[in-house]
C-alpha cells in the first residue's frame, strides 16, 4: 500500500512538472500570437530564437523588424539579444545595418546605427580601434568607407607632421618612415653594401643588403624584358636631407618643398631601403622602365612608394622613379591590393588586434 502511494505520488509530480513545462511553451506561443504574430511567424520566431529569449520577444510587443531581423541572411542566433538591444536604441536604423554592425563587433552598439557604421565594418582594412575617427572624417568627407579608411588608417585624417613617433627598427625590412614616423639623427642602417656597375649611376650608391640583393635581382630580370633600371640615389643620411630639404625651400618654399622633400629623419632614403632609379623627375612617368617598374617591381619585393592619386595617403606628390623594399609577401598585399605602405603597416603590424 505504501509502495503504490509513493508511486503515485512520484507520478502526480512528474505529470504536474510536464504540464507546466508544456503549457510554458505552449503559452509563450499563445501570447506571441496574442501579440499579433502569425502561425508562420510565430514558427519561424520558435525556430531561430533560443528559448531563453523569448521573454525578449514578448517585451519587444508586435514589431516587424523582429520578422526581418529573423529572415536576415545574415542573422545569428547567438547575437539575437544584441540585435533587439541594438535595435531598441536604433528604431530608426537599417535592419541590415543594425545586423552588420552587431555581427562585427557588440563594443560598437556604443555607437548610433548608421550606413556608413555598418559599410565600414564590411571594408577588408577596417581596424576597431580606428572607428571612431573613421566616422568622425566620414561624416565631414563625402568619401566613400575604403577611402575613409585608407586615410585614416594611415593617418593622414591629422595633420602631416602633426605627431611624431619613432620608426620600430624591429618591424626591419618593414620599418616605416614617414610624416609621422622618424629615423633618429644618427640612425644609420648597419647592413649597407654597395652598389656598382650596371646596377649604379649615382652618389648615393648604398643600400641595406637585402633590399641591394633584391634590387640586382630586379634589375637583372629587367634587362631581360630589354628594360634598362639602375640606382641613382638609395641611401641618404640624415645630413644629406638637411642640406637638400633646405635647398628645397630656399628654392620652393617650405610648403612646396614639403609637397615633395622630406624633412630629414622623416626620409625613407635614410632607412636604406629604397632608391631612386634612372630618371628623378616627372618626365620618367609613362616610359617603357617606369610601366615595367610598376607591374613588376613588387615580383622582387619592391612597391611603388608614392603612387598617383595617394597624395592625401602618403603626403607626397606621385614619384614614379621611388621604389620601397619591404619583402615579397608584403610588396604583393601591397600591389594586390592597391594599397600604400602606410595602410599595410597600420593593419598588418600595428594593429594588434588582428
Ligand atoms: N622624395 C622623398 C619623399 C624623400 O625626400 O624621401
Ligand atoms: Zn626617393
Amino acid at each position: 500500500m505504501k509502495r503504490v502511494l509513493i508511486i503515485l505520488f512520484i507520478l502526480i509530480i512528474a505529470v504536474t512538472f510536464f504540464f507546466i513545462f508544456y503549457k510554458k511553451d505552449l503559452s509563450y506561443e499563445d501570447k506571441m500570437k496574442n501579440l499579433g504574430y502569425s502561425s508562420s511567424e510565430v514558427s519561424l520566431i520558435l525556430d531561430n530564437v533560443s528559448s531563453q529569449n523569448y521573454d525578449l520577444v514578448l517585451e519587444l510587443g508586435y514589431d516587424k523588424s523582429l520578422i526581418n531581423i529573423l529572415n536576415s541572411n545574415d542573422y545569428k542566433e547567438n547575437n539575437f539579444e544584441n540585435y533587439i538591444k541594438y535595435y531598441m536604441k536604433n528604431k530608426k536604423a537599417n535592419i541590415g545595418d543594425i545586423i552588420s554592425i552587431v555581427n562585427s563587433n557588440y563594443d560598437l552598439m556604443n555607437y548610433p546605427a548608421s550606413g556608413l557604421l555598418a559599410n565600414l565594418v564590411k571594408e577588408k582594412y577596417y581596424i576597431n580601434a580606428n572607428v571612431a575617427r573613421y566616422l568622425d572624417y566620414g561624416n565631414s568627407h563625402d568619401v566613400n568607407s575604403k577611402k575613409i579608411i585608407s586615410i585614416v588608417n594611415s593617418k593622414a585624417d591629422l595633420e602631416f607632421y602633426s605627431e611624431s613617433y619613432d620608426s620600430n627598427l624591429n618591424d626591419n625590412n618593414l620599418i616605416l618612415v614617414n610624416k609621422f614616423y622618424h629615423l633618429k639623427e644618427d640612425y644609420v642602417p648597419n647592413d649597407l653594401v654597395t652598389l656598382s656597375g650596371q646596377y649604379n649611376k649615382g652618389a648615393n650608391n648604398k643600400m641595406r643588403k637585402d633590399a641591394a640583393l633584391a634590387f640586382m635581382e630586379m634589375v637583372d630580370a629587367a634587362k631581360l624584358d630589354n628594360i634598362i633600371l639602375y640606382n641613382m640615389s638609395a641611401y641618404r643620411d640624415y645630413n644629406y636631407q638637411v642640406n637638400l630639404y633646405n635647398k628645397y625651400i630656399q628654392r620652393d618654399g617650405k610648403e612646396a618643398a614639403d609637397k615633395y622633400s622630406a624633412r630629414p629623419g622623416y626620409s625613407e632614403h635614410q632607412s636604406g631601403l629604397c632608391s631612386d632609379l634612372n630618371n628623378i623627375s616627372d618626365s620618367f612617368d609613362g616610359t617603357d622602365e617606369a610601366i615595367w617598374l610598376k607591374n613588376n617591381a613588387y615580383k622582387y619585393g619592391f612597391i611603388l612608394r608614392f603612387p598617383k592619386d595617394k597624395e592625401d595617403i602618403t603626403g607626397y606628390k606621385y614619384e614614379p622613379w621611388h621604389y620601397r623594399y619591404v619583402g615579397k609577401d608584403a610588396a604583393k598585399i601591397i600591389y594586390d591590393d592597391d594599397i600604400t605602405l602606410e595602410e599595410y603597416y597600420a593593419y598588418y603590424i600595428e594593429n594588434t588586434s588582428n
